[in-house]
């Protein structure tokens, strides 16, 4: 696997993937999502080592990605009973463990949903083997480990540790086997995922912590999961991981567990925004350009309700600009500018830190009607979108072999209303 370095991000962009942004925005209208298939496909290709790539949808789940992850055969993690039916509705059989169902509870509905095709589920807590038991006794299941610590970018995609609601606790194995034994369950498999947007530096704990788990559980076990985790750079001071590391690490472990039990043990990953993030840009068109004191505030037509990350974890994403007619903006003046969006709440800023502090960026003058490019907004993107402030939710396109396809409509205000209902 090659090792990546780290991109250099340009304030001016006037293409995605060959196609002009200013003609994508004008066909479509803004704001926009764009995905590029082309850096979804390169990066699946960088995880050819693991034996199985799981994509985890919840950084991107419109069902034409999902479906173009089925062709590459990259198989889909669910955390809902809606992920499930979504990876259905890509094609995803609900045989062979193309589906895995991976969370900390069951709700009825999914529940349910599971019972009836019979998937495979990764335990996040003791109480779901005892539920699923009664329903499917003699089912398979894999457990999600919380090995006692974790990592993430923020406090809050940190999922391990005690602060964590995540997965079983790695002194309750016991019980977990006892419940297991009740109903005929097996363990087949363990999985831990310590956080999103972790390092290498804790990853020889973690696999020290499911090959005690492995051993622990026994020869039952024929899968181990590496979670998901792997950071992409959202700026020029950031890194990826070590690739060939990462995954020697983990084969290392894989093959200390095969051996001691003595049968192959299959290594899975369960990526998901290593595998969607720099695929996806957010297209918005600048509508004021103001002066407020001593910030220079850009206003554009997307907003939170669009990109959530910067106001809930103080995310920087890579900013560019493109002219109005569609021309590269290298040549203008740069300035310090606060981009901000149209939501009627002050926490409205893309260029904010963690705990709200607005920040500005240094990029090229903006006038209204370019277009500013939130990049690397293909994870954690249109699927945390809201309908704050009755915003319909952005459009979103897929540019495959130089074609630009439409695989989501805009909102309408019908549906912002649809399920809305005014008693007599
Ligand atoms: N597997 C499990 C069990 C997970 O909980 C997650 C993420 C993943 C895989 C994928 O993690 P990734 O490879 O994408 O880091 N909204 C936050 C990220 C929340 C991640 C939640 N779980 C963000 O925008 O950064």
């Amino acid at each position: 696997m090659a090792t990546l370095s780290t991109p250099t991000f340009s304030t001016s962009r006037h293409q995605i993937a060959g196609l002009s942004v200013a003609e994508l925005a004008k066909q479509y209208g803004t704001p926009l999502y764009v995905y590029d298939l082309r850096l979804i496909e390169q990066r699946i290709a960088d995880l050819s080592a693991f034996d199985v790539i799981r994509y985890a949808q919840k950084a991107c789940g419109n069902i034409a990605i999902l479906d173009r992850m089925r062709k590459h055969n990259v198989v889909v993690d669910a955390v809902s009973c809606g992920e499930i039916q979504r990876a259905l509705a890509a094609g995803y059989s609900p045989q062979g463990h193309e589906i895995v169902y991976t969370a900390d509870i069951f709700d009825a509905a999914a529940l349910d949903l599971i019972v009836q095709h019979k998937l495979h589920v990764n335990c996040g807590s003791p109480d779901m083997i005892s539920q699923l038991g009664e329903r499917l006794p003699g089912a398979d299941v894999t457990l999600r480990i919380n090995p006692g610590f974790g990592h993430g970018h923020s406090q809050k995609t940190n999922t391990g540790g005690q602060q964590s609601k995540h997965g079983i606790w790695h002194t309750q194995i016991d019980d977990c086997l006892r419940r297991a034994d009740q109903h005929g369950v097996t363990v087949t498999g363990l999985h831990m995922h310590i956080g999103s947007g972790t390092d290498l530096e804790h990853l020889s704990e973690v696999c020290e912590a499911m090959e005690r788990v492995a051993m622990e559980v026994g020869r039952t076990v024929t899968t181990i999961s590496a979670g998901g985790g792997l950071p992409v750079p959202y700026s020029e001071s950031e890194t990826y991981v070590d690739l060939d590391k990462y995954f020697q690490l983990w084969d290392a472990t894989r093959n200390r567990v095969s051996e001691s039990f003595g049968h192959p043990v299959t290594l899975e990953i369960e990526p998901g925004r290593y595998l969607s993030a720099e695929s996806g840009f957010l297209i918005a068109e600048v509508r004021s350009v103001k002066k407020v004191g001593d910030n220079l505030f850009v206003l554009l037509d997307a907003g939170f309700n669009d990109l959530a990350r910067p106001v809930m974890y103080g995310a920087q994403h890579p900013i560019s600009v493109c002219a109005a007619d569609g021309a590269a903006v290298d040549d203008r003046e740069t300035v310090e500018a606060v981009i901000g969006g149209p939501l009627c709440e002050s926490g409205d800023i893309f260029t904010q830190r963690e705990g709200g502090f607005v920040h500005s960026r240094e990029l090229p003058m903006c006038r209204v009607g370019d277009y500013v490019i939130l990049e690397n907004a293909g994870a954690y993107g249109f699927v945390m979108a809201s309908n704050y402030n009755s915003k319909t939710r952005a459009a979103e396109v897929l540019i495959e072999q130089g074609q630009a396809k439409l695989i989501r409509k805009r909102e309408t205000f019908d549906d912002l209303i649809r399920n809305e209902i005014i008693p007599e």
